[in-house]
């Protein structure tokens, strides 16, 4: 059984591709087959799993769903997915995904476009994760139909907790419509405090909102990643933090992270 998760916050920032990048790594090491799809036109989880140049790619992300829009038959999974060193098999992006929302305005059935393209790929993998542009919106809407689970990535400030909110309500109306007007299936695997300052007086009182707001309702990882320059440092060398420094608190963390959604398999 595969899963589809998608990490995913409208708030730029919060950590949602370094999360992505890091769990396909952490997972794909372990054993499980795992699918990233760069769902961004920034194309950051490309660059971070090591793509120099995705302008020059021939398929990307844009060019599948420009396939299922027109009706025309998709290329082999083989002559686009990128086979990364790290055992994660790419779908990646560039800037032609842009234009997507432009794209999708007169498509019949356009939430469901993404998911079409995913029913293609998802038995062939344990876990398929989308990692997800900072805006909502129509594709993000084919996410939220597409999609079995989420992950919630914020960083400890007001303003990334206020974009979780938004997410939320976006969430339930998804999840409380049936099949075919929505997405009953859909869960949250957890939010994910990322960039954490921690001991700081700000950090614990946003932790305490977060708690106070979400607790209860819905999951929340008990693993809080740590803010570390290393991050950054690694994805100059086009590397998750993981690969790049496995004993760096952040790795550690993402390590911590991902046994704790292992576990609710
Ligand atoms: N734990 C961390 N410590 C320090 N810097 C971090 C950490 N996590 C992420 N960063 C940095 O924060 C910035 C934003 O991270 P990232 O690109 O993962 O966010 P994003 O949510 O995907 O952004 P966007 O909304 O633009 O797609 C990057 O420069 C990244 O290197
Ligand atoms: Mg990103």
């Amino acid at each position: 059984m595969s899963k589809v998760i998608a990490i995913m916050n409208e708030k730029g920032g919060c950590a949602k591709t370094t999360t992505a990048t890091a769990l396909a790594y952490l997972l794909a090491k372990q054993g499980k087959k795992t699918a990233l799809i760069d769902y961004d036109g920034q194309a950051n989880a490309s660059l971070l799993m090591g793509v120099r140049n995705p302008l020059t790619l021939q398929v990307t992300v844009s060019n599948l769903l420009n396939c299922i829009i027109q009706e025309e038959q998709l290329p082999e999974p083989k002559t686009y997915i990128i086979k990364t060193d790290c055992g994660v098999d790419l779908i990646p992006a560039n800037r032609k995904l842009a234009s997507l929302e432009r794209d999708l305005v007169s498509v019949n059935f356009r939430e469901y476009i993404l998911k079409q393209y995913v029913d293609t790929i998802r038995d062939n993998y344990d876990y398929v994760l989308i990692d997800c542009m900072p805006q909502m919106g129509t594709p993000m809407v084919n996410v939220l139909m597409c999609a079995d689970s989420l992950i919630i990535p914020t960083q400890t400030e007001i303003l990334s907790l206020q974009a979780v909110q938004e997410l939320v309500k976006h969430y339930v109306k998804v999840k409380s419509k049936p099949f075919p007007f929505g997405n009953p299936k859909i869960e949250v695997e957890g939010i994910l405090v990322t960039m954490d300052t921690q001991r700081t007086i700000v950090s614990a009182q946003m932790k305490d909102m977060i708690d106070g707001t979400f607790g209860g309702k819905l999951p929340i990882f008990d693993t809080c990643i740590p803010r570390s320059s290393k991050v950054a440092e690694a994805a100059m060398y086009g590397k998750t933090i993981c690969e790049y420094m496995p004993r760096n608190k952040a790795a550690l963390a993402y390590q911590n992270f991902a046994k704790e959604l292992m576990k609710h398999e």
